[in-house]
């Protein structure tokens, strides 16, 4: 029988602002997978140890003291560069299936290509797989989590079609020295924060690497070069190391929810053309072919108006619609808020996600309950809602959410709080699996250990393991949330 318990009854009223405080009784299936997720930058430090070289990031907040909220680095983040074992012994502790962790370019590749190659990085890899071997958890690895080898940066970064050639190089070199680890790869993580984030930087709020202010123009080139940097390290691997490895590839897109404020047909447009330019953008190339209508319609237009000579949207040839096309092997996504979407006649800008030519008034609810991290509030409904979009968009896919956790900013290890945020995701994708038939086989928590979070530094804790920076040993606690975890993994079960 399934039945639906009120964990805590004094909140929501079931309308519109009720985040959604319920738990459900559904249980996961056998066979479904759990993981943990932590990204190089995040966690390694290191980083200039053992010949490493400089990626975007370093570079951008050495020479940016204050582009991070708290004032910190990322050059020792979590230590994990030495510390990996104590990593795996934590995700022993949980049981988990598979941890999710990304290569850093520049530690075995130090100025991107191929023709240095560090071993030292190299080594550090095969050491951390086959610590994960030795445990029984599976590998999930990345190839991209934003750190670009400066050297890269420097010939234009993604703006330059070089650089789809290079990562192709370097996913391939991957393949070789590391495939025989790997079940699953990523090829790209987020590739609307590396584009959007990157280089639609106005200035004005912190900051994503490599902070280039070229909004509606170098983010789209930006958008072509990863796109079909993705297509071409999944065409290598499924042509010449698929048979023999027998891995699975695809890229991680993240998307928020956009609810339209009413039933009107105007919001729900503004809504609709919000995700297509957040969403869209990355999954219509790869899941349906080409840049979403709405995409060409508005920025070709928009461009001539502006007295462009052509679209500020770059076109994909035939062929490139093609390769890109099908390039992956199963829908994989990033959730952790959502977003209200009303139509304006003029667009205005309150949010770090916004894409300008996509117009709209979008904005957060002031009754929906805040993260530590300032983007952040919890509308565990957004993830049921995103999912139905996704499986009416794109079809019936198979589906892992490959990242999904909520941040405090002191680290407390009675982590009540997330623990009810695991709850209630968890719960809407029960709900999903179940009443809306949608193919989820895996779900993967961010994060195992609390790390260098971006432009929060260390004021944004994901962990459910403590990681105390002002140690230099670094320990890693256990918060209650990681036996919380463990549980629902053991029991496949949201209850205690
Ligand atoms: C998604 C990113 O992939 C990850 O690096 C980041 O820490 C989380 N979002 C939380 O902001």
């Amino acid at each position: 029988v399934i039945f639906t318990l009120f964990v805590v009854s004094s909140f929501g009223d079931g309308d519109d602002d009720d985040v959604g405080y319920e738990v459900t009784n559904k249980t996961f299936p056998k066979g479904f997978l759990f993981g943990v997720a932590t990204a190089a930058y995040q966690i390694e430090g290191g980083w200039d140890e053992d010949g490493k070289g400089e990626q975007i990031w370093d570079t951008w907040i050495h020479s940016n003291p204050k582009i991070v909220a708290d004032g910190s680095t990322g050059d020792v983040a979590s230590d994990s560069y030495h510390k990996y074992k104590e990593d795996v012994a934590c995700m022993t502790e949980v049981g988990v299936h598979y941890y999710r962790f990304s290569i850093a370019w520049a530690r075995i590749l130090p100025n991107g290509r191929t023709n240095k190659v560090n071993k030292a990085g190299i080594d550090y890899y095969l050491n951390l797989l086959k610590e994960l071997k030795a445990n029984g958890i599976e590998a999930m690895v990345t190839l991209y989590h934003w750190d670009l080898p400066t050297a890269l940066h420097n010939i234009g970064g993604w703006t330059n079609p070089e650089v789809v050639h290079l990562f192709a190089e370097y996913a391939q070199l991957c393949y070789e020295l590391f495939g025989d680890y790997v079940k699953t790869w990523v090829t790209i993580n987020e590739p609307k924060q590396i584009c959007h984030g990157g280089y639609a930087y106005d200035g004005s709020e912190p900051g994503y690497a490599p902070g280039i202010n070229s909004a509606g123009i170098g983010e789209y080139l930006c958008a072509r070069h990863v796109l079909l940097a993705h297509a071409k390290a999944w065409h290598i691997y499924d042509t010449e190391f698929r048979s023999t490895q027998n891995g699975r590839i695809t890229i991680v897109m993240d998307s928020d929810w956009f609810e339209p404020t009413t039933d009107s047909a105007e919001d729900k447009e503004a809504a609709e053309t919000k995700i297509q330019f957040v969403y869209g953008m990355y999954a219509n190339p790869v899941f349906i072919g080409d840049w979403p209508q709405v995409m060409i319609d508005r920025v070709a237009d928009r461009s001539l108006k502006e007295g462009f000579d052509q679209t500020r949207l770059p076109p994909f040839s035939s062929e490139e619609v093609a390769d890109i096309r099908g390039s992956y092997d199963f829908l994989a996504i990033n959730h952790y808020t959502s977003y209200m979407v009303s139509a304006a006649a003029e667009p205005k800008i309150d949010n770090p996600s916004w894409v300008k030519d996509a117009g709209g008034h979008v904005y957060q609810k002031d009754t929906w309950q805040q993260a530590a991290i300032d983007w952040f509030r919890i509308v565990p409904w957004g993830i049921g809602k995103l999912l139905k979009w996704i499986k009416a968009t794109y079809g019936d896919l198979e589906i892992m959410i490959t990242e999904n956790g909520v941040s405090d900013r002191n680290g407390t290890l009675e982590d009540d709080h997330r623990i009810r945020y695991l709850k209630l995701y968890m719960s809407h994708l029960l709900d999903a699996m179940y009443e809306d038939n949608i193919n989820i086989t895996g779900y993967t928590l961010w994060s195992i250990i609390d790390n260098f979070e971006w432009t929060q530094g260390f004021n944004g804790k994901l962990g459910i393991y403590y990681v105390n920076t002002s140690d230099p040993e670094r320990p890693r606690v256990p918060k209650k949330s990681s036996k919380y975890y463990a549980n629902v993994i053991k029991t496949l079960c949201l209850q205690d």
